[in-house]
């Protein structure tokens, strides 16, 4: 989909075909642009509105279709709800909705004029003209998304026609700026998007390796990949012996951004922001092996690590003045000959070793590694890492907020502050020796499920005790947010929903840049 910012003078009623949408706010007033579609159309909207249920609330629509005397194939009024409340995150609902509809209408073509409302003066919204056309193509961005590369079928039928949108804003060059940094925000949400929908059997370690290689190469990130030899050399044992039923081989992916100040001038400064990803390409449990339903869907056991590499996409494609690193532990979780077994004890790079009670819970085991690598060669600012980590967080907080863990409240203030303002939201739950006290094994050092409740809080204990003394550190569950069954929110599609890749880098945006 082509999206193009437009100024007024350059819009003529009866210019083109195609869509022409308009907007009202809360009470039905039609705005200036609609008016002039009113007019032009010899008051189609005024009489449509007569006949319809539209107050101008949020997301409601009234269409009128080849309005009379326009060369317009359809005029969209579209509900902006009440003026003060008119947000960012409102506005790129509203363009998705839109594009929705549009789709829907099988339109090639449309333009969207809306201007900002007249508030009460309280306060009032605080979207300025540039940012409302900016957020709006955002969301129009992101619900134009579809992963159809495997359909060969009556193509047609899934097909989203709209190829061009045109948004009509006073200030062309402002819109266009406001947009590039949200155009690189929707690149690396698409990335991760994909990364989870891609099957399992094409999407393996390695794969997803050279995919983080040649996407994010191009945009000047340092990538480096490490292999099963390498890794094994290094003591990498609780992320190998995951991987050890596969016949693919593991990978630890290394993802440098340096958009900020150099270590060469000022040490403390450039300490980099860490982003740590769970990539278990597929899950089948291993030999503690998961029952047929609970298996479907394990394709998605990657999101943490598509997330932290969709982020590294956005912040290289916008330039971020930050520096940051991506650190993935790329696995596959296996039953076979070879495999790890309930039992076994593992010693991990960190030199604790670890009781292996049940085979499924491999994430924590990926993670410790990659969180001991990522702290002693960086020692990173923050340290925040993303898993589709337990059924348990699915079971406490559903779909709408991930799960947080994290030893600084300040970091969880900020994460929470993200959360709000992209809807990604996050709801804390709590670290105690209490439960840590859950994963005490009889021969190691600790065993790698709790046994009891509270399964997503044992499993963040247990990343805990790879936090090393002064690391700032977050743990995201983010498994109820990484994938869905149908689409939740019109900007998010079915299935891999690219969660987080907003957020993280809203949170840079707002903290970490310079
Ligand atoms: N990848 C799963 C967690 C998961 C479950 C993600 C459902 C998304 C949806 C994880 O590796 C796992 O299997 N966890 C186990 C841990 C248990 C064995 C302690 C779980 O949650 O059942
Ligand atoms: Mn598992
Ligand atoms: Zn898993």
């Amino acid at each position: 989909m082509q999206i193009s910012f437009v100024a007024p003078s350059d819009v003529r009623p009866n210019q083109g075909g195609g869509a022409w949408v308009v907007a009202a706010a809360e009470g039905g007033a039609l705005l200036p642009a609609a008016m002039t579609a009113d007019k032009a159309s010899g008051g189609a909207l005024t009489r449509a509105l007569k006949f319809s249920r539209f107050t101008g609330k949020a997301g409601q629509m009234l269409e009128v279709l080849a309005p009379a005397g326009m060369k317009a194939s359809r005029l969209l009024l579209v509900g902006l709800g009440k003026a003060d409340s008119v947000d960012e995150k409102g506005l790129e609902t509203l363009g998705a909705q839109i594009v929705g509809r549009l789709h829907a209408a099988g339109e090639s073509a449309a333009s969207i004029q809306i201007d900002v409302p007249p508030t009460s003066g309280k306060g009032g919204t605080k979207v300025k003209k540039a940012e409302l056309a900016a957020h709006l193509a955002f969301g129009a961005k992101l619900k134009s998304y579809a992963f159809d590369k495997y359909r060969t079928r009556n193509l047609d039928e899934y097909e989203k026609k709209l190829k061009t949108l045109r948004i009509v804003t006073p200030d062309v060059p402002a819109a266009r700026k406001a947009h590039a940094g949200l155009a690189a925000v929707a690149d690396g949400i698409f990335l991760a998007r994909d990364l989870v929908n891609e099957p399992p059997n094409v999407l393996y370690p390695a794969e997803f390796a050279r995919r983080a290689r040649t996407q994010l190469t191009k945009l000047g990130v340092k990538v480096e990949i490490l292999g099963e030899a390498e890794m094994k050399k290094r003591g990498f044992g609780a992320l190998l012996g995951v991987g050890q039923g596969s016949a693919r081989e593991s990978q630890l992916v290394v993802m440098q951004w340096n958009g900020g100040p150099s270590s060469k001038k000022n040490k403390k400064s450039a300490r980099p922001i860490a982003l740590v990803g769970k990539g278990v390409c597929f899950d089948s449990g291993g030999l503690s092996i998961k029952v047929g339903a609970g298996m479907q869907g394990m394709k998605g056991d990657m999101a943490g690590a598509a997330c932290v590499t969709g982020t590294l996409m956005a912040l290289a494609s916008r330039k971020a003045r930050v520096n940051a690193v991506g650190v993935i532990g790329l696995v596959e979780n296996m039953p076979d000959g070879g495999a790890f077994r309930p039992d076994d004890v593992l010693t991990s790079l960190s030199g604790q070793t670890i009781e292996v009670l049940n085979t499924d819970a491999e994430g924590r085991l990926v993670l410790a590694d990659a969180l001991t690598y990522t702290q002693r060669r960086f020692a990173p600012k923050i340290l925040i890492d993303l898993a589709t980590l337990t059924g348990a967080i699915v079971q406490t907080l559903g779909y709408e907020h991930a799960g947080i863990f994290s030893n600084d409240d300040q970091l969880v203030s900020r994460v929470q502050a993200a959360g709000r303002y992209t809807g990604e939201r996050v709801w804390q739950l709590p670290l105690d020796p209490f439960y840590d006290k859950m994963i005490r094994s009889k021969i190691a050092d600790m065993k790698n499920i709790g046994g009891g409740n509270s399964g997503a809080i044992t499993a963040a204990q247990f990343l805990l005790r790879f936090i090393e003394k002064g690391t700032a550190w977050a743990h995201l569950d983010i498994a109820g947010v990484a994938w869905q069954d149908g689409e939740q929110k019109p900007q998010i599609p079915s299935w891999g929903t690219g969660w987080g890749v907003r957020l993280l880098n809203r949170l840079v945006k707002e903290h970490y840049e310079n």
